[in-house]
């Protein structure tokens, strides 16, 4: 059948066939990002089982997460400035699958980070530390984009998740801030942006206050705190 082929209707074929290839994968990528999440779900669920049978209270409030839009994804990579392909998405968009975590104290995210540096089946990509540097607006959240291994017929495959770590807090905030920069349609008036900016001040405040307490509470010191809690990730 090939032979009867000549070399332009070849290039056809070859052509048609890699298409058909992209489209598969156009299509499998949703469901790989939503297994990562699952993936990564379940691994930091077993996590905080283990904190908290060893340690007595779960850090974690709640997770969510969520696969970004075909829309959003297309629009981003406009804006980047990239081609609309398959490849560029992979590798240029790196919040495709996203998951919030929300911690009771800010203390708590960074053993986390920690433990999660230590594994060898996770890998670290990136880490923005919006806690250790808010934004301008007053923004608080630790941004890690992470892999995480998949293994499929077709051998393993890393696909990357966006995590964004926060306090109830930070959370309040971020979601209030969200919410009125959409009702304004990104046109804040100045007053707002700046008491937005106080208000996030306000947010990071009760964090300290309620670090406070917790070691009053709690009973330890600042240095033993991490310490002990870590050893329990370890
Ligand atoms: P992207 O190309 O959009 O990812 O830009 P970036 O990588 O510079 O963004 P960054 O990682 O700083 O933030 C990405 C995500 O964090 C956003 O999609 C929001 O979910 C969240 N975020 C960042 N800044 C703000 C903010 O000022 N307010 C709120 N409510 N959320 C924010
Ligand atoms: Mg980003």
């Amino acid at each position: 059948m090939l032979n009867q082929l000549d070399s332009s209707e070849l290039y056809q074929f070859e052509f048609g066939d890699n298409q058909l290839r992209k489209l598969k994968e156009w299509k499998k990528l949703p469901m790989l990002y939503q297994l990562a999440l699952d993936e990564l779900k379940n691994k930091i669920k077993l996590i905080q089982t283990e904190w908290k049978v060893l340690n007595g209270y779960s850090p974690i409030e709640h997770i969510k997460t969520r696969i970004k839009e075909p829309k959003s994804i297309l629009e981003k990579l406009e804006r980047k400035g990239y081609e609309l392909t398959v490849d560029n998405m992979v590798t240029y968009i790196h919040d495709i699958a996203g998951m919030r975590i929300v911690f009771s104290f800010a203390q708590d995210i960074y053993l986390l980070l920690d433990h999660l540096k230590k594994r060898d089946d996770l890998k670290i990509i990136e880490i923005k530390d919006y806690i250790a540097n808010p934004k301008p607006n007053g923004y608080q959240s630790l941004h890690v984009i992470i892999a995480v291994p998949l293994t499929l017929f077709e051998g393993q495959r890393w696909m990357k998740v966006e995590i964004q770590m926060r306090t109830l807090a930070m959370d309040f905030w971020a979601s209030m801030e969200h919410i009125l920069f959409y009702k304004y349609e990104k046109q804040v008036p100045s007053h707002v942006v700046m008491e937005l900016t106080e208000a996030a001040r306000a947010a990071d405040s009760l964090d300290k206050k309620m670090h406070r307490l917790r070691k009053e509470i709690m009973g330890v010191s600042e240095a033993a705190l991490p310490q002990s809690s870590s050893n329990l990730l370890s």
